[in-house]
């Protein structure tokens, strides 16, 4: 059996696929038992610290919400209100919390620094986004995944990933899934190709699995069968103004529009996006890269963002009962 108690939540490649298996069959659960209303509170009594040196809307309303569901106190600390980073070193600020909270989450850009606050605070630290890595939204797709596919094995699950594929989502992506035995496509400009770092050790892991692992610069062949496309935005958070053009210049034909769902072949292909994404002009940051590059359509159109293949809001919802489930696993009585 699978006990995940006391342990940390930092990066896929510490877990096996079992493991990871056990945390989406475990958030299915409890999304059953919030809709039935039959919930029973396993984090009565904790206290969580919420870091957020980047920004957040679903990753950190989906620990306070699963949280207040759970029982536990949540302490939400951004960079401005708090000594963090420019006043307090992280391992000073981890061993102060160890001592004050039982879990901790920490989203920023060093994966280091989550590595370092798991080690010197000795509670168990989730991470909630850093530059290389994504976990807990990769435990939302894949029972967002599942949900679409009723009756299907892990192995008989494909999808196309295009964009970027070195960051944050790329890696997550394609090292989930190597462990849970999916067919992976990495659809994205060579440079934008996942580094070796990540694809050596998912290849080898596929080997075990039988997951399949393609990176193709190659769109329509990419594509072909798949059940889901996923993209992500061409700018994440924190990437200089300067590498923008040469970004989208690259990724500008990777776009997820209405000709990549028709090369699918596949009329029940469903399209995902972890979010935020830039599919119109109505954000501040979308709208600075729509008018840096006059492009009319960044990393999806609209048509197939509101679209019928579209479960974006699922998968957003998803990061609820999938964070619930981490914390209950990590935490929980
Ligand atoms: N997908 C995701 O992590 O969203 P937020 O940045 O809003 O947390
Ligand atoms: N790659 C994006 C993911 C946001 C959830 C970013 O890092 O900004």
């Amino acid at each position: 059996a699978v006990n995940l108690r006391g342990r940390s939540f930092l990066k896929e490649l510490d877990f096996t696929g079992e493991e990871l298996k056990f945390l989406v069959t475990l958030s299915a659960a409890l999304k059953a038992a919030k809709n039935a209303g039959t919930e029973k509170p396993r984090l009565t009594g904790k206290n969580i610290a919420l870091i957020f040196e980047k920004t957040s809307t679903r990753t950190r309303c989906a620990f306070e919400t699963a949280a207040f569901d759970q029982g536990a106190n949540t302490t939400f600390l951004d960079p401005q209100s708090s000594q963090i980073g420019h006043k307090e070193s992280v391992k000073d600020t981890a061993r102060v919390l160890g001592r004050m909270f039982d879990g901790i989450e920490f989203r920023g850009k060093a994966q280091k620094h989550v590595e370092e606050l798991a080690e010197y605070s000795g509670v168990p630290v989730w991470n909630g986004l850093t530059d290389e890595w994504h976990p807990t939204q990769m435990i939302s797709d894949m029972l967002t995944m599942r949900e679409q596919s009723p009756g299907k094995d892990w192995l008989d699950l494909s999808f196309a990933y295009l964009g970027d594929a070195r960051n944050n989502m790329g890696n997550s992506l394609t090292v989930t899934g190597a462990k849970l035995g999916l067919d992976v496509r990495m659809v994205a400009p060579r440079d934008l190709w996942p580094g070796d770092e990540v694809v050596g050790p998912a290849r080898e892991i596929a080997d075990r699995t039988g997951a399949r692992i393609t990176l193709t610069e190659d769109v329509a062949e990419g594509v072909r069968g798949v059940d889901f496309v996923y993209t992500d935005v061409w700018v994440s958070m924190g990437e200089p103004k300067e590498r923008w053009d040469e970004r989208i210049r690259l990724l500008k034909p990777y776009q997820v529009n209405r000709d990549v769902i028709a090369a699918t072949g596949n009329p029940r292909v469903k399209f995902m996006h972890c979010l935020p994404a830039f599919h119109n002009r109505e954000t501040q940051v979308g709208e600075e890269i729509y008018q840096h590059t006059g492009l009319d359509a960044l990393e999806v159109t609209e048509e197939v963002f509101e679209g019928p293949h579209s479960i974006v809001w699922d998968q957003a919802e998803n990061r609820l009962h999938t964070i619930k489930a981490i914390m209950v696993a990590t935490l929980g009585s």
